[in-house]
């Protein structure tokens, strides 16, 4: 469970949360709109990826999360599974150096059983690089689905039980959350969703317990930093109280 989780920003004051994720949705039409090809809007998708996460760190984020390809997300054409491929390869070998010189710490959650050889190499050689920065963590969820994520966790404890090594009465919602893919990264306090859809889509359904949810009508390509300063905003005039009477600022 997260720890307090908001952390008051050098620029304008901010209330900014220390754990921000993003529903990156709306690339197919943002293009469509222009009468462009669905992989254009992937390609500036990454634009607004790059601008999103330098305002994270510039704000103070201490944790970003971006929902990059969901385990559903295999059922699109061949061609644009493998369009978004061919884009993380070419996001991970262009900007990793960069990310890397700006202490950007790089986290990976979902399945990497069943993603090609080099993009699995890519993925740890991201984390391996950036193992002891101290900046923002930007955790890229890649062939993720919460669902799967959390039948991960159960198959994991059932093995230790297997073996002996943990007693099945210890099992509760702490143990369990200390076998998904990322166990040391506290929950989202702000869950940002482009494109003007207002659901979930199979994203840290377990971790977003207590999360705030913002969902804005602009297409991804076109998120700034604008745009993230003003879900900010609109997180820092929520009350959370986490089932009891008066707002807390964590749980
Ligand atoms: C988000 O944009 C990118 C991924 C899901 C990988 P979409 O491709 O879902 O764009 P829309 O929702 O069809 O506009
Ligand atoms: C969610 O968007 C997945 C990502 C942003 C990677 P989708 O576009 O796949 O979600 P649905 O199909 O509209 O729910
Ligand atoms: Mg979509």
């Amino acid at each position: 469970m997260s720890k307090p989780d908001v952390v008051t920003n050098a620029i304008g004051g901010l209330e900014v949360p220390r754990h921000v994720a993003v529903i990156m949705d709306g690339n197919g039409r943002w293009a469509a709109a222009r009468g462009l090809p669905r992989s254009e809007g992937h390609r500036r998708g990454v634009e607004a990826l790059r601008r999103t996460v330098r305002a994270a760190g510039e704000l103070g984020i201490g944790f970003l999360t971006i929902f990059s390809f969901s385990t559903e997300n295999w059922s699109r054409p061949a061609s644009e599974v493998r369009d978004l491929m061919g884009l993380l390869r070419r996001f991970i070998r262009n900007d990793l150096a960069e990310l890397h010189r700006s202490g950007v710490r790089v986290r990976v959650i979902g399945e990497r059983e069943g993603l090609d050889d080099d993009v699995r190499r890519l993925l740890e050689e991201a984390e391996e690089l950036t193992r002891a920065n101290t900046g923002l963590t930007l955790v890229v969820a890649f062939n993720y689905g919460a669902r799967q994520e959390i039948a991960r966790a159960a198959r994991r404890m059932a093995e230790l039980v297997a073996a002996g090594s943990l007693d099945p009465q210890s099992i509760n919602a702490d143990a369990l959350a200390r076998h998904l893919d990322a166990p040391d990264i506290p929950d989202p306090d702000l869950i940002i969703r482009t494109s003007g859809e207002s659901r979930l889509s199979n994203f840290l359904l377990w971790q977003s317990a207590y999360s705030e949810l913002i969902f804005v009508p602009t297409f991804w390509p076109d998120f700034d930093r604008n745009a993230l300063e003003s879900a900010i905003a609109d997180f820092g005039r929520r009350e959370r109280r986490f089932g009891g009477l008066t707002a807390k600022v964590g749980s």
